[in-house]
């Protein structure tokens, strides 16, 4: 056991050595975990602890079998581990009136952001980037660290590239999808020449004839805030409907501390009221954003390198939120033929993704209990840990 954990540590320290470079401006210390949760899902928060570990985490539920003081509404507890619970209980059902989203929770879960902010952004303890997902999502902090390392956190963000989106008039919706309006980042002048630091897709992975987006709507490039208006710009040029699309909370969300900051938590609260029936917490924060005047800004395909045949273009291949085939990535059987010289294609491919993957959902309810949720998540990391270690 000690030496499990012994390993665990000397793994991680090689790591960053290994994979954080010159481009690695923020610590651990400039981030927030924000998780929404419930009651019965306990197992799930401590299986998470295996991504979170040094990262102070906010925890929305409405009870929690291991705090049996913690009930009363809107009671904070600081737990061990440096976790902060936030009581906040479901919302109640009047009858003939639908939820806020479809399940009590749901209100919870959209506005734990907003409580997280104000809990955190005094100057004593304050923080640079929230990951914010689903219960069940997992960040790869080493990855998130060296993505980010090209982004200034003074601009508004809400980072993700796994969008639902449906054109109006269109076909039902589904996700990621290249014409969802959003933008793209622009990389910090320090870091915008040289190579992005997680290497680009080799350009034999990738093939041309990918058939994505389907109106040809290529995302701007902006360096300050992607707001609605700019987002918009190109569908309303072409006098073209331009609706909110909706993040996927599996996949998460990663906001600059600036982006809380502009958004005024009451006008959001009042937003959230004014939803009936969204279908979950990552649409309701989507509309309410979107009502705010901000848009996603989607960093997959930037990181790409130069030269690409889908340069600047959407490809699902980039997508770092959730991306499908990260399971495939991996598989312990992978990992050594990562290392060989006969890595090529999607081997090469799937190398890319382990070193720029941000994050994944493991979905619980794919499993029997949450204990078995958590320990899925808690797998997913060494599988992660170990794949970096022997694909480098
Ligand atoms: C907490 O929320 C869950 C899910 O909505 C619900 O099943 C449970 O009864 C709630 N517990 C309390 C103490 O409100
Ligand atoms: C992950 O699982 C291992 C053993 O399976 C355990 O020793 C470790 O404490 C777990 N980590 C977390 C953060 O729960
Ligand atoms: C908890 O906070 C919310 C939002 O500020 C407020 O509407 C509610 O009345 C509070 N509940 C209690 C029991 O103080
Ligand atoms: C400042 O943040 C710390 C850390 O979360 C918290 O414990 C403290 O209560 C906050 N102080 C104020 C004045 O909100």
């Amino acid at each position: 056991m000690a030496n499990v954990v012994l390993l665990c540590i000397v793994l991680k320290l090689f790591l960053q050595d290994v994979w954080v470079t010159e481009a690695d401006l923020y610590p651990e210390s400039d981030f927030i975990a924000v998780i929404p949760t419930c009651e019965g899902r306990e197992e799930i928060i401590s299986g998470s602890r295996a991504w979170r570990q040094g990262i102070r985490t906010f925890i929305a539920t409405n009870a929690s079998r291991h705090l049996p003081s913690f009930k009363k509404d809107n009671q904070t507890v600081e737990s061990k581990d440096g976790e902060t619970y936030r009581c906040i209980l479901d919302e109640k059902y009047t009858s003939g009136v639908r939820f806020h989203g479809a399940r009590p929770g749901d209100l919870r879960s959209a506005i734990s952001p907003f409580l997280a902010h104000a809990h955190y952004s005094n100057k004593s303890e304050t923080y640079k980037w929230m990951l914010y997902g689903d219960d069940d999502t997992v960040f790869f902090i080493p990855n998130v660290i060296s993505f980010l390392g090209r982004l200034n956190h003074m601009v508004p963000y809400a980072l993700t590239d796994n969008l639902w989106y449906r054109r109006r008039g269109s076909n039902s919706p589904y996700h990621p999808h290249p014409d969802a309006p959003r933008c793209y980042p622009c990389a910090l002048p320090e870091h915008s020449s040289g190579q992005p630091n997680q290497g680009s897709i080799p350009a034999e992975a990738v093939s041309n004839s990918d058939p994505y987006s389907i109106l040809g709507y290529t995302p701007p490039t902006v360096c300050e805030a992607c707001t609605v208006d700019v987002a918009c710009k190109a569908y309303r040029e072409a006098n073209m409907d331009c609706d909110a699309p909706r993040a996927h909370g599996g996949a998460g969300i990663i906001f600059s501390k600036a982006l809380l900051d502009f958004v005024d938590l009451n006008e959001f609260q009042r937003c959230l009221e004014r939803v009936w029936g969204a279908s979950g917490s990552d649409t309701l924060i989507s509309l309410c954003l979107w009502e705010a005047g901000y848009a996603f800004t989607d960093p997959g395909v930037w990181i790409q390198g130069p030269g690409h045949p889908h340069e600047g273009r959407p490809h699902p291949h980039y997508i770092i939120f959730d991306n499908r085939r990260q399971s495939t990535a991996l598989r312990a059987d992978h990992f050594q033929m990562m290392k060989s010289k006969t890595c090529s294609g999607s081997c090469a491919y799937d190398k890319w993704l382990l070193k720029s993957m941000v994050s994944m959902h493991v979905a619980a309810r794919a499993h029997p209990t949450s204990a078995a949720a958590g320990h899925a998540l808690n797998k997913t990391l060494s599988s992660y840990y170990r794949a970096m270690q022997l694909a480098s």
